[in-house]
């Protein structure tokens, strides 16, 4: 399959790159609104605004640029080499490690977000500050991988 996407290569690239920039803005956003969803835990009109918007910024934003990301991701992918055991791609496999680990992290949050709904917060609000900063630091990694190419 190597090579299949031909002359659309570049155009797959900047599409992969733009569904990129939608998730982190997402991924960016999401945890936030979990810091700000479990401090109005105890307000009566807060937690059911944090579950709307919570709601949309997935509908809307989240789930379907997690979607296009990894189509066009994998689309590259395939392009060059990814299953054809070829050497020189070990970017490649240590990207798709942390991709897998922000897909992780992506799946975590929306189910913090179920216990929040559910009033069952399970992290002390430093744990979640803390946890805020995952998609950045992994994006980092993602990007140095993927623009570097160190091995
Ligand atoms: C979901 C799974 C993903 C797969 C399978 C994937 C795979 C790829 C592949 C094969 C390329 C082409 C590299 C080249 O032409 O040299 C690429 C480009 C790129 N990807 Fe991804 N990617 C994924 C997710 C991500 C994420 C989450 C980020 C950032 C947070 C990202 C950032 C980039 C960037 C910046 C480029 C352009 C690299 C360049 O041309 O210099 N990708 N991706």
């Amino acid at each position: 399959m190597t090579g299949f996407l031909g002359a659309a290569y570049p155009w797959v690239k900047a599409a992969h790159i733009v569904f990129v920039i939608f998730w982190m803005a997402g991924l960016f956003m999401f945890p936030r609104y979990l810091v700000h969803h479990q401090e109005g835990l105890s307000d009566p009109a807060e937690p059911a605004r944090w579950i709307r918007r919570e709601g949309l910024l997935r509908r809307m934003i989240l789930t379907p640029s997690l979607v296009v990301v990894w189509v066009l991701g994998l689309a590259l992918a395939v392009n060059i080499g990814l299953l054809d055991g070829g050497a020189g791609l070990g970017w490649l496999h240590a990207k798709l490690a942390f991709v897998l680990l922000l897909s992780g992290y992506h799946g975590w949050a929306v189910g913090y977000a179920r216990k929040l709904a559910a009033s069952r917060p399970t992290l002390k609000p430093r744990q979640l500050r803390l946890l805020n900063e995952v998609p950045a630091l992994a994006a980092a990694v993602i990007v140095v991988l993927a623009v570097v190419k160190p091995f």
